[in-house]
């Protein structure tokens, strides 16, 4: 499948948030969910704030300075400190536009026109047709969410850097510029969460033990030497008003250079899903038992810890091709495109991004390739969690991804691929998918069985009895150009 010949791009990167196509480097970031108090006084505050805020074209020379920095010769041999470094976004939800007063009814996503349950419904609306937990009181369907995210978020800061320190002393800076806690404040924090990149050589890994990270849209006209991969994107999948938008000339001219960042609070029951990897390890010929279980694990994922492919290294662990970033991205299904014998079709990372699945059928999935920006949260696993095989203490994912249309991009993953059992669909093959092992969800413990997962004889299944990733929360903000929040959003003085 071919992308449409895309339009030349001239991106103000200057106009960008930086977490949008650059991502902001971090070891830790804190989501901060606000309210605003006095709409007036609050866009006088943001009009002040805006210059806090970092840029793509800010991001990417920070990223030079790392660069050079990671270069520079220790004479000791050990690895140069981390520079100080430290990057603020901002973005709305449409309950934050209401209470602003400003017109946000063109951010309508594009499949939703009607019966919408994208950005202007807000994500606790979406919630049971994301197939998150709860129960229907009256006629309403209520998440089994933190209570914090039950109440109306009006935006969130996020505030990513390389250590507590200078990240904390930023929120402060932030609160003084929006006179939290006294008597003329114009934001109110409903909550803030830190996030923090795992310690060691686990850095990089999400809390199930997998590097994250490794397959992000490459942008046309951005990115200028992307790794082999899947094809890149035009910018407007990502951003608003930009080629590639599905509603391009649809969108107010505030809300080109925009995004949507779909944010999710993400559980995730390590020691549970370690158990339930171990107990139904692989036993193949010449398998330890341990090489059987991570196996097992790695067709849940479509990856080895080590962040290898199954479909390039479908038995055994390949640390080298997972550090080879011209080859750890660089497949596509299609050897076995009816088969799952290399990798599962419920493998996450097929759920998540199938590929030649769909590209050989003549089906694009430009429109469904989202920006994850995520971070892992909460304490590693302790002795005792381990032993009692029982979480105690709660860990997870920040989820983040931007995208120029929810109902294509996060929703569509969520929602048409990871919780649908039928997804990818073949005709010549007789085995069903099952959900996406990870993150599938369709409200019940019982998530059915799961086919692939035994390579010799695919069609074996195993049942998913319940669930390691539980979402206890979230919302979809809008994350506005700099233009914007300077001359539409924020207002001089
Ligand atoms: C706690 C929850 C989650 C965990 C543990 C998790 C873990 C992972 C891992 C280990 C990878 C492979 C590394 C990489 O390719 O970057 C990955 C890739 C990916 N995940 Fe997730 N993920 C989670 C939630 C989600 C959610 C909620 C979505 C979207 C609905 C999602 C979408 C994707 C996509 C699009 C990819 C890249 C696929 C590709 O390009 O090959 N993930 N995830």
């Amino acid at each position: 499948m071919t992308t449409p010949a895309p339009t030349p791009v001239n991106l103000d990167l200057n106009n960008i948030q930086g977490d949008i196509l650059s991502g902001f480097p971090k070891k830790t970031e804190t989501f901060y969910f606000f309210q605003i108090l006095d709409p007036t006084k609050f866009r006088k505050d943001l009009h002040d704030f805006v210059p806090i805020i970092k840029t793509v074209a800010q991001v990417l020379k920070d990223r030079e300075e790392i660069d050079k920095h990671r270069k520079k010769k220790d004479p000791s041999g050990r690895k140069p400190p981390t520079i100080p470094l430290v990057g603020v976004n901002i973005a709305f939800s449409h309950l934050g536009f209401t209470k602003l007063g400003i017109d946000d009814t063109k951010l309508i996503d594009q499949a939703n026109q009607g019966t919408s349950t994208g950005f202007l419904d807000g994500q606790r609306k979406d919630a049971q047709s994301l197939g998150d937990r709860g129960a229907v009181q009256g006629t309403d369907f209520v998440p089994d969410w933190d209570e914090e995210f039950k109440q109306d978020i009006h935006g969130v800061l996020n505030i990513a850097g390389d250590s507590h320190a200078i990240v904390d002393r930023k929120v402060q800076l932030i609160e003084q510029c929006f006179k939290v806690g006294t008597k003329d404040a114009t934001i109110k924090k409903v909550t803030s969460i830190r996030g923090d990149t795992r310690p060691g050589d686990q850095d990089g890994h999400e809390h199930f033990g997998y590097l994250d990270g490794i397959s992000n849209p490459a942008i046309i006209g951005f990115d200028k030497n992307p790794p082999p991969g899947p094809a890149p994107v035009r910018a407007g999948v990502i951003l608003l008003g930009q080629d590639g938008d599905l509603r391009k000339d649809q969108r107010d001219p505030w809300q080109v250079d925009g995004s949507f960042l779909a944010f999710r609070l993400l559980f995730q029951r390590v020691p549970e899903f370690d158990e339930f990897v171990f107990a139904n390890r692989l036993q193949l010929p010449g398998l330890s038992d341990k090489e059987g279980a991570d196996l097992f694990g790695a067709r849940l994922v479509g990856r080895w810890k080590s962040g290898a492919p199954l479909d390039l290294s479908p038995f055994f662990d390949d640390p080298d091709l997972a550090r080879d970033e011209s080859r750890r991205n660089n497949f596509h299904f299609s050897a076995e495109r009816n088969f799952q014998k290399l990798c599962p079709f419920a493998a996450h990372i097929r759920k998540t991004l199938p590929r030649a699945d769909l590209e050989e059928n003549g089906i694009s999935i430009e429109k469904n390739r989202i920006m994850r920006r995520g971070i892992q949260f909460g304490p590693e696993v302790t002795r005792r969690e381990r032993q009692n095989k029982k979480t105690e203490h709660g860990r997870g994912l920040l989820f983040a991804c931007y995208q120029s249309n929810l109902s294509t991009g996060f929703q569509f993953i969520q929602k048409s691929w990871a919780n649908n059992p039928n997804f990818p669909p073949f005709e010549q093959t007789p085995e069903t998918p099952g959900l996406d092992p990870i993150i599938g969800q369709n409200g019940q413990d019982d998530r059915g069985p799961v086919s692939g997962v035994n390579p010799n004889t695919p069609s074996i299944t195993v049942a998913l009895k319940e669930e390691w990733v539980v979402s206890r929360g979230g919302e979809y903000f809008f994350s506005p150009s700099i233009k914007a929040l300077k001359e539409t959003i924020g207002l001089a003085a």
